[in-house]
């Protein structure tokens, strides 16, 4: 497999490729998706709720995030890995960057904040010092206390407007990738159209330039709860090789998502 990289990304959005993604936090599952048809591993902070149990993504570290992407960097060599940034992690451009530094050298190609333009000064930051950008918009789950629970976010036009124009100025400061979480699926569209930069949609529909998902919602066994975005893989293929294959498969034909898990 050849390494993947922000070209071989910016060129599948060019080519109308879907991108396929999934989080990954130990080098077992990072090589299962290496050799299943994964583009992306992104260590997410889902890992405070999935691998700790906590009820929400707060309580993560960078160096819990550091730890984990050490290890997901052992599984593949080639794959694009993407780091979460913790929750208070990157309030000014100073901790920001100190603290993105620890997860490149753990072996991140790029890290992942959540926010709209109060981050773009972090953003210029790290693109200056050059530490590739992912912006996350939408459901942003470091802010489930200011939202009042998981809930989809960008219903209203004008919610919806600000997000598109949060969506372009994270482009402009020069972030390379997006993540849009739990948005209607018109909105996800019209973001995907308006930027040039690839953007990766969960519960976010069709329309996006690629997907992602917790992998324990792949699998079916998050502790608790499926999202109606997600769909158990693992249920309707028997093994778990097949089914990483078959969510690659049903993301680049655009079998996955279908409209059972969008919201509109
Ligand atoms: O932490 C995470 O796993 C994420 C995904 C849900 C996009 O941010």
């Amino acid at each position: 497999m050849a390494k993947v990289t922000v070209s071989t990304l910016a060129k599948m959005k060019k080519q109308q490729k879907k991108i396929t993604a999934l989080t990954a936090y130990d080098a077992s599952f990072a090589k299962l998706f290496h050799d299943n048809g994964v583009d992306i591993i992104l260590v997410g902070d889902s890992l405070g709720m999935v691998l700790q149990g906590s009820e929400d993504t707060l309580s993560v570290s960078n160096n819990d995030i550091a730890y984990h992407t050490r290890c997901v960097r052992a599984g593949s060599k080639e794959l694009f890995v993407i780091a979460d940034m913790p929750f208070m992690t990157y309030s000014n451009p100073t901790q920001t960057c100190e603290n993105a530094a620890q997860l490149m050298r753990a072996g991140a190609n790029m890290v992942k904040l959540e926010g709209g333009e109060w981050l773009l000064d972090s953003i210029r930051a790290l693109t200056q010092q050059g530490i590739p950008v992912c912006g996350h918009l939408g459901l942003t789950p470091q802010s489930v206390n200011v939202f009042g629970g998981f809930k989809i976010q960008g219903r209203q036009d004008e919610q919806a407007d600000r997000m598109v124009a949060d969506a372009k100025a994270l482009e402009e400061a020069g972030a390379q990738l997006l993540v849009v979480e739990c948005i209607p699926s018109p909105l996800a569209k019209r973001i995907s159209d308006e930027l040039s930069i690839p953007v990766i949609g969960i519960g976010a529909g069709k329309e996006t330039d690629g997907q992602i998902l917790v992998m324990h919602d792949l699998v079916g066994i998050s502790a608790g709860y499926i999202p109606k975005f997600s769909k158990n893989f693992l249920a309707e293929t028997g093994n778990m090789p097949d089914a990483v294959k078959k969510y690659c498969q049903d993301v680049q034909s655009g079998a996955f998502p279908t409209s059972e898990h969008e919201f509109n």
